[in-house]
Protein backbone atom coordinates (compact mmCIF):
# COMPACT_ATOMS: atom_id res chain seq x y z
CA UNK A 1 0.00 0.00 0.00
CA UNK A 2 1.15 3.86 -0.31
CA UNK A 3 2.38 6.09 2.62
CA UNK A 4 0.27 7.48 5.17
CA UNK A 5 1.83 10.57 5.09
CA UNK A 6 0.73 12.49 8.84
CA UNK A 7 1.55 16.50 8.09
CA UNK A 8 1.45 18.58 11.26
CA UNK A 9 1.01 22.56 11.95
CA UNK A 10 1.44 23.49 14.60
CA UNK A 11 2.82 26.42 16.87
CA UNK A 12 3.68 25.83 20.33
CA UNK A 13 4.15 21.59 20.31
CA UNK A 14 0.56 20.26 20.97
CA UNK A 15 -0.40 19.09 17.50
CA UNK A 16 3.50 17.97 16.49
CA UNK A 17 3.66 15.53 19.50
CA UNK A 18 0.31 14.68 18.96
CA UNK A 19 0.92 13.59 15.24
CA UNK A 20 4.14 11.74 16.08
CA UNK A 21 1.75 9.73 18.92
CA UNK A 22 -0.29 8.69 15.66
CA UNK A 23 2.49 8.23 13.79
CA UNK A 24 4.08 6.13 16.09
CA UNK A 25 0.75 4.06 17.01
CA UNK A 26 0.46 3.37 13.09
CA UNK A 27 3.59 2.39 12.38
CA UNK A 28 3.31 -1.23 13.22
CA UNK A 29 0.25 -1.87 10.42
CA UNK A 30 1.30 0.93 7.92
CA UNK A 31 3.80 2.38 5.89
CA UNK A 32 3.71 5.75 7.79
CA UNK A 33 5.90 9.50 7.55
CA UNK A 34 5.50 12.42 9.83
CA UNK A 35 6.06 15.59 8.69
CA UNK A 36 6.04 19.18 9.43
CA UNK A 37 3.93 21.06 7.22
CA UNK A 38 6.58 23.89 6.64
CA UNK A 39 9.20 21.12 5.17
CA UNK A 40 6.55 20.36 2.43
CA UNK A 41 5.92 21.88 -1.24
CA UNK A 42 2.07 21.92 -0.76
CA UNK A 43 2.26 20.78 -4.47
CA UNK A 44 3.57 17.56 -3.19
CA UNK A 45 0.25 17.15 -2.42
CA UNK A 46 -0.62 15.11 -5.84
CA UNK A 47 1.54 12.72 -5.02
CA UNK A 48 -0.13 12.02 -1.98
CA UNK A 49 -2.67 8.92 -1.92
CA UNK A 50 -3.06 8.95 2.11
CA UNK A 51 -3.26 11.86 3.94
CA UNK A 52 -3.66 12.71 8.14
CA UNK A 53 -3.80 16.57 8.84
CA UNK A 54 -2.83 17.58 12.60
CA UNK A 55 -3.51 20.83 13.39
CA UNK A 56 -3.86 23.86 15.90
CA UNK A 57 -5.37 26.83 15.19
CA UNK A 58 -3.83 30.09 16.31
CA UNK A 59 -4.66 34.04 16.12
CA UNK A 60 -8.36 34.60 15.16
CA UNK A 61 -8.81 31.12 13.60
CA UNK A 62 -5.87 30.86 11.54
CA UNK A 63 -3.51 28.12 10.63
CA UNK A 64 -0.24 27.98 12.61
CA UNK A 65 2.71 29.60 10.96
CA UNK A 66 3.82 26.38 9.26
CA UNK A 67 0.97 25.29 7.66
CA UNK A 68 -0.04 28.84 6.33
CA UNK A 69 1.47 27.79 3.15
CA UNK A 70 -0.35 24.56 2.84
CA UNK A 71 -3.76 26.35 3.53
CA UNK A 72 -3.36 29.48 1.33
CA UNK A 73 -2.51 26.31 -1.16
CA UNK A 74 -6.12 23.74 -0.69
CA UNK A 75 -8.02 27.52 -0.10
CA UNK A 76 -6.99 29.10 -2.98
CA UNK A 77 -5.86 26.83 -5.53
CA UNK A 78 -8.42 26.75 -8.84
CA UNK A 79 -8.22 23.47 -11.11
CA UNK A 80 -6.94 20.98 -8.22
CA UNK A 81 -8.28 18.00 -8.28
CA UNK A 82 -7.70 15.91 -5.26
CA UNK A 83 -9.92 12.87 -6.00
CA UNK A 84 -7.11 10.61 -6.02
CA UNK A 85 -6.59 11.58 -2.00
CA UNK A 86 -7.92 9.86 1.11
CA UNK A 87 -7.80 12.51 4.08
CA UNK A 88 -8.48 12.77 7.57
CA UNK A 89 -8.17 15.67 9.84
CA UNK A 90 -7.83 16.19 13.31
CA UNK A 91 -7.89 19.65 14.80
CA UNK A 92 -6.45 21.18 18.31
CA UNK A 93 -7.99 24.51 19.73
CA UNK A 94 -9.94 25.97 22.72
CA UNK A 95 -13.35 26.20 23.01
CA UNK A 96 -12.61 29.95 24.59
CA UNK A 97 -11.83 31.26 21.10
CA UNK A 98 -14.88 32.21 18.52
CA UNK A 99 -13.11 30.33 15.86
CA UNK A 100 -13.01 26.92 17.29
CA UNK A 101 -10.18 24.94 15.04
CA UNK A 102 -10.89 27.16 12.64
CA UNK A 103 -7.80 25.86 10.79
CA UNK A 104 -8.56 21.80 10.78
CA UNK A 105 -11.95 22.75 9.39
CA UNK A 106 -10.80 24.74 6.59
CA UNK A 107 -8.47 22.08 5.88
CA UNK A 108 -11.38 19.84 5.96
CA UNK A 109 -13.75 21.94 3.48
CA UNK A 110 -10.73 22.51 1.18
CA UNK A 111 -10.06 18.96 0.79
CA UNK A 112 -13.29 17.84 0.27
CA UNK A 113 -14.09 20.83 -2.37
CA UNK A 114 -11.44 19.74 -4.16
CA UNK A 115 -12.96 16.26 -4.63
CA UNK A 116 -10.67 14.65 -1.89
CA UNK A 117 -12.28 11.77 0.34
CA UNK A 118 -12.95 12.25 3.95
CA UNK A 119 -11.94 8.80 5.30
CA UNK A 120 -13.62 9.65 8.78
CA UNK A 121 -15.28 12.30 10.49
CA UNK A 122 -13.15 15.42 11.70
CA UNK A 123 -12.31 15.66 15.19
CA UNK A 124 -11.87 18.95 17.12
CA UNK A 125 -10.45 18.71 20.20
CA UNK A 126 -10.61 21.09 23.03
CA UNK A 127 -7.80 21.86 25.87
CA UNK A 128 -8.31 18.11 26.95
CA UNK A 129 -7.44 16.64 23.81
CA UNK A 130 -5.18 13.93 25.70
CA UNK A 131 -8.56 12.48 26.33
CA UNK A 132 -10.27 13.12 22.81
CA UNK A 133 -8.19 11.76 20.61
CA UNK A 134 -7.43 8.02 21.23
CA UNK A 135 -10.81 7.35 20.31
CA UNK A 136 -10.50 8.46 16.58
CA UNK A 137 -7.35 6.91 16.28
CA UNK A 138 -8.78 3.82 17.04
CA UNK A 139 -11.51 4.07 14.54
CA UNK A 140 -8.86 5.88 11.94
CA UNK A 141 -7.00 2.28 12.35
CA UNK A 142 -9.80 0.51 11.32
CA UNK A 143 -10.61 2.64 8.80
CA UNK A 144 -7.32 2.01 7.55
CA UNK A 145 -6.83 -1.59 7.96
CA UNK A 146 -10.74 -2.00 6.13
CA UNK A 147 -8.84 -0.14 3.44
CA UNK A 148 -5.69 -1.74 3.02
CA UNK A 149 -6.17 -5.21 4.36
CA UNK A 150 -3.08 -6.73 3.43
C1 LIG B 1 -2.48 33.27 20.99
C2 LIG B 1 -3.35 32.06 20.83
C3 LIG B 1 -4.39 32.07 19.91
C4 LIG B 1 -5.22 30.96 19.77
N1 LIG B 1 -6.27 31.02 18.89
C5 LIG B 1 -7.13 29.96 18.79
C6 LIG B 1 -8.26 30.04 17.93
O1 LIG B 1 -8.53 31.02 17.23
N2 LIG B 1 -9.09 28.95 17.88
C7 LIG B 1 -8.88 27.82 18.63
O2 LIG B 1 -9.67 26.89 18.55
N3 LIG B 1 -7.79 27.74 19.46
C8 LIG B 1 -6.92 28.77 19.56
N4 LIG B 1 -5.82 28.68 20.39
C9 LIG B 1 -5.60 27.46 21.18
C10 LIG B 1 -4.57 26.51 20.54
O3 LIG B 1 -4.98 26.07 19.26
C11 LIG B 1 -4.41 25.27 21.46
O4 LIG B 1 -3.80 25.69 22.66
C12 LIG B 1 -3.61 24.18 20.83
O5 LIG B 1 -3.57 23.04 21.69
C13 LIG B 1 -2.19 24.61 20.53
O6 LIG B 1 -1.55 23.57 19.80
P1 LIG B 1 -0.05 23.73 19.25
O7 LIG B 1 0.86 23.69 20.45
O8 LIG B 1 0.15 22.54 18.37
O9 LIG B 1 0.05 24.99 18.47
C14 LIG B 1 -4.98 29.78 20.53
C15 LIG B 1 -3.92 29.79 21.46
C16 LIG B 1 -3.11 30.88 21.60
C17 LIG B 1 -1.97 30.85 22.60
Amino acid sequence: MSLIHILWGSQSGNAQNLAQVIGDSLIDHFPVEVIDMGELDPEGIQEIKNLIIVTSTYGDGEAPDNASEWLSFVKFAEDLDLSHLNYAVIGLGDTYYPHFCQAGKDFDQYLSKHGAHAMLKRLDCDLYYEEQYPEWVEELKSVLKSHFPD
